[in-house]
Order: structure tokens, then C-alpha cells, then sequence
């Protein structure tokens, strides 16, 4: 148990009428003169403390008068209920300590920093209201996470991060030495979590994901964080039923416990509220369709690119799910549609509100020959893959499974601009500080 010589803004409603310690730092402040208000955060809340000249000794009043952003103090005082404060209450000041006094804190509350400025600041940055906001959101998403699939039946299953081969193809994969050998980082934990669906039942992996993404767009990271359920004896339609009940499940949970974050955040939730399963099912050829209605050049066959998806998505308020996207553009462990030979028992889920794709997943290939063929086409080192193979060695079922990105999940039910906001440091293609 912590100690408790101080109280946490977030419990002032149990001491209303009582003196309390508060141990953080200064967010904000201002003065009348003859009353200081400070805004002093502790990472559970603001509180506003106000400094009354005539009810104070002297030096303390003073010591409130000097104290500047960020500097650490402890604080006392009286807890008085104020409807018109964001976290309900106030503090009359009868004390102050001061730790340490800061000078020139990079980010001020006045100006205007660019986003170069405040990412290489991100250490310092994690501490101001929206940033924190959205990190608070996270971690309830991740929580939501794991309490569904653990109150489902799901065993969590850790992949490996080092790994002998390539998973969700070749080209943007970050190669690491080891030893006398080459390894790669984990670009999904998929395969792996096939080996625990066929020894458990139903799994799910959650950990960091690694790609080498040259591209410089709002929703891609080099690493990332991602969920991925797999379930032996699952077709392609348990799949996007899974994965309806589960967005379902992540978004209603923010909405409950949340709410003051995503007031913060600005988030407008009304279009969160309209997320309930079951979510539209279109085809890839029906979402070629609406691609072409909406004027937009595509050549039959290609992925999607952002504009497509958001020509798709925008027909819905809840995210869409595409299945049966062309064979030759997806990964080499796709079940092949037996009745639509050029197509794969894929979906994606496109989120609404222009996201885009928030979960990748579908059945996978679970003949032998079937795979030997496709590890050859796709050029992928069979030896590698021989522990894969086994699988449909020994006890072959149909199965399937997906990936839900956890930072686009973060950043669509935020409404962040930026996946780059949606985790504590970010690692991008420019950037790997701090
Ligand atoms: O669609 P992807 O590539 O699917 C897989 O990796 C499968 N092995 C998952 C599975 O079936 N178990 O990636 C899944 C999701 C995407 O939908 C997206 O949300 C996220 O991972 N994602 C990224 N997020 C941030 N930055 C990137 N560079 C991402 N690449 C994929
Ligand atoms: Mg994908």
C-alpha cells in the first residue's frame, strides 16, 4: 500500500470540508494581487488552490506569488465543492512547500508550438491536458482489451519479438544481427498466435509490432502496438463477428469511463454512441462500387489507398467491414476463397469518420501443399517457416483470426489528428527522440 500522507485530486470528493495534502506540480497560474489562483496537478486532476493575502503568513502568500510552470510543490488545504471547476472542487490554500523552482519550462500555456517542437519534447508534453487525455484513453482501451478477450475464454499467448522470417511481406521489414544470424523484428505476432490456437482453442497476442514504413502519413508508426485474437475451428464470418463485438465492447467501455478525457479532448461522441454491432459487411467488388461512385480513379485489383477508404467509409456511421479482397495483393497465409478463386477470406474493418483501417484480419490457408505453394510464390525462406508448416502437419482445422491496431483504435475514438499522439514516444520515420 502507498503511504497516504496526501490525498489525489481525483479522491477530493471523500475530504470535502476537510484539509488535504496535494503533492504534484504547477500547471497554471494567475494573480489578483491579493489572491493567487494556482492550477496544481498531481496527475489525477487540476485543482485550482486559491491563496487568500489577509488568511496567509506572509512568506507563503509570497512563495504562491513566485511559483512557475511546472515547479514540484506540496500543497494544503481546504477542499470546498465549486460546481463551475472542471474536476468539482477547490482548494482554500493554507499551505505551500516547494520543492524546486523551475525556470524556463520549454512549453508554455501561451504560445503556440509547432508539432516538431512538442515531439521532441514529448517527455515534457505527456504532462499537459490533451496529451494526457489521450494516453488515459489509451490505457483504457488496452484494459478493455485484455478484459474481453480474458472474459471470453481467450488464453494470452506472448510472441516472440525477434524472429527468424517475415510475416506481413518483405519490404518493410527493420533486420536486427543476432549473433551470427540475421533476425527480424516482429511485424505481427500472427503466426504464433496460430501455434496457440491449435493448443489452446482461442488465444490472443498483445505486444509491440515492428514495420519499416517509409511512408510519412497520419496513421503510420515503425512501432506499434496490436491485439490479435486467433481461434481454432473459425470461419471467415466468426471472424467479423468477433470483431464487431469486440470494437463494440472497446468503444462503449471508453464512452463509460472516460467521459471527462474525451470532454478534454473535445471529442464530439455522438458518432462514438451510434457504434453497435453488427456492423455492415460489404465486398471488395461492392466497395470498388463506391469507390467509383464517388469519382475517385481506381484500377480494379489494387489495395486501397487513404482516399479510397474514406470514399468507402463515409457511406457509414459505423465502421465497415470489406471481405474478399483480391488474393494477389494479401499476405501468403490468406485462405483462398474456394468460391471466388481470385479472392481471400479476408476482411478489414475500415473505422468511420475517415480513420480508415483500424483491424486487418480473416481466415487462414490451412492446406499444406497449399502453403508450400504460397511461401514459394511470395519468395519467403521455407526453412523458416518449417515450425508454420507443422501446423498443417498435425491436426489441420480451418481457423482465423485479426489485428486490431491499437493506436488507430486510440486515435479514431480520440479524434487525434496524429497516430504520433496516440502513444507515449512514437517512432516514426524521422524519428527516434526521445
Ligand atoms: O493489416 P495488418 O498488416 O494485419 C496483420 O498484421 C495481421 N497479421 C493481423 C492478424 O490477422 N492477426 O495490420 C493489422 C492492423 C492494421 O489494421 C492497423 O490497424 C495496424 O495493424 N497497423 C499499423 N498501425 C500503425 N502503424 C503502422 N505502420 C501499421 N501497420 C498496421
Ligand atoms: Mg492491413
Amino acid at each position: 500500500m502507498l503511504k497516504k500522507d496526501q490525498t489525489y485530486i481525483s479522491e477530493l470528493k471523500h475530504h470535502v470540508g476537510k484539509e488535504v495534502t496535494v503533492k504534484g506540480w504547477l500547471y497554471n497560474s494567475r494573480s489578483s494581487g491579493k489572491i493567487h489562483f494556482l492550477q496544481v496537478r498531481d496527475g489525477t486532476g487540476i485543482v485550482q488552490a486559491v491563496g487568500v493575502k489577509n488568511e496567509l503568513p506572509e512568506p507563503i502568500f509570497e512563495l504562491a506569488g513566485k511559483l512557475t510552470q511546472e515547479s514540484s510543490i506540496i500543497v494544503k488545504g481546504i477542499v470546498r465543492e465549486d460546481k463551475r471547476a472542471s474536476s468539482g472542487f477547490e482548494l482554500t490554500l493554507t499551505d505551500v512547500k516547494l520543492l524546486q523552482l523551475v525556470a524556463d519550462y520549454p512549453i508554455s500555456h501561451q504560445s503556440t508550438h509547432g508539432p516538431a517542437f512538442l515531439m521532441d519534447n514529448r517527455h515534457l508534453w505527456l504532462r499537459s491536458k490533451k496529451q494526457h487525455a489521450t494516453l488515459r484513453v489509451r490505457a483504457e482501451i488496452v484494459k478493455a482489451i485484455r478484459d474481453y478477450f480474458d472474459s471470453n475464454g481467450y488464453v494470452l499467448m506472448d510472441a516472440p519479438i525477434l524472429t527468424p522470417a517475415a510475416c506481413e511481406g518483405t519490404t518493410n521489414l527493420f533486420e536486427v544481427g543476432y549473433f551470427d544470424e540475421k533476425a527480424y523484428l516482429s511485424q505481427s505476432g500472427q503466426l504464433y498466435g496460430e501455434v496457440g490456437a491449435m493448443a489452446f482453442g482461442k488465444v490472443y497476442v498483445f505486444g509491440p509490432t515492428f514495420r519499416a514504413e517509409k511512408s510519412k502519413t497520419r496513421k503510420h508508426l515503425t512501432e506499434f502496438w496490436m491485439v490479435e485474437p486467433e481461434i481454432a475451428y473459425a470461419d471467415l464470418d466468426d471472424v467479423m463477428n468477433v470483431a464487431e463485438e469486440f470494437i463494440t465492447f472497446i468503444v462503449h467501455r471508453v464512452l463509460e469511463n472516460r467521459k471527462e478525457e474525451l470532454k478534454t479532448l473535445e471529442r464530439n461522441t455522438a458518432p462514438l454512441e451510434k457504434i453497435n454491432a453488427p456492423f455492415p459487411r460489404i465486398s471488395y467488388d461492392e466497395a470498388v462500387e463506391l469507390i467509383k461512385k464517388a469519382g475517385l480513379p481506381f484500377e480494379y485489383g489494387n489495395d486501397f489507398g487513404a482516399p479510397d477508404e474514406e470514399a468507402i467509409s463515409k457511406n457509414f456511421d459505423k465502421p465497415v467491414m470489406v471481405h474478399r479482397y483480391p488474393l494477389a495483393i494479401k499476405a501468403f497465409y490468406m485462405k483462398q476463397d474456394p468460391e471466388h478463386l481470385d479472392k481471400a477470406l479476408c476482411v478489414d474493418v475500415l473505422a468511420p469518420e475517415g480513420i480508415g483501417e483500424i483491424i486487418g484480419g480473416g481466415q487462414r490457408a490451412d492446406d499444406l501443399e497449399y502453403l508450400e505453394k504460397k511461401i514459394a510464390e511470395h519468395g519467403l525462406p521455407r526453412k523458416a517457416f518449417e515450425w508454420y508448416l507443422d501446423l498443417r502437419k498435425y491436426g489441420t482445422v480451418p481457423h482465423g483470426g485479426f489485428g486490431l491496431g491499437v493506436e488507430r483504435a486510440v486515435s479514431w475514438i480520440c479524434g487525434s489528428e496524429h497516430v504520433r499522439e496516440t502513444i507515449p514516444f512514437a517512432r516514426m520515420l524521422n524519428r527516434l527522440y526521445p
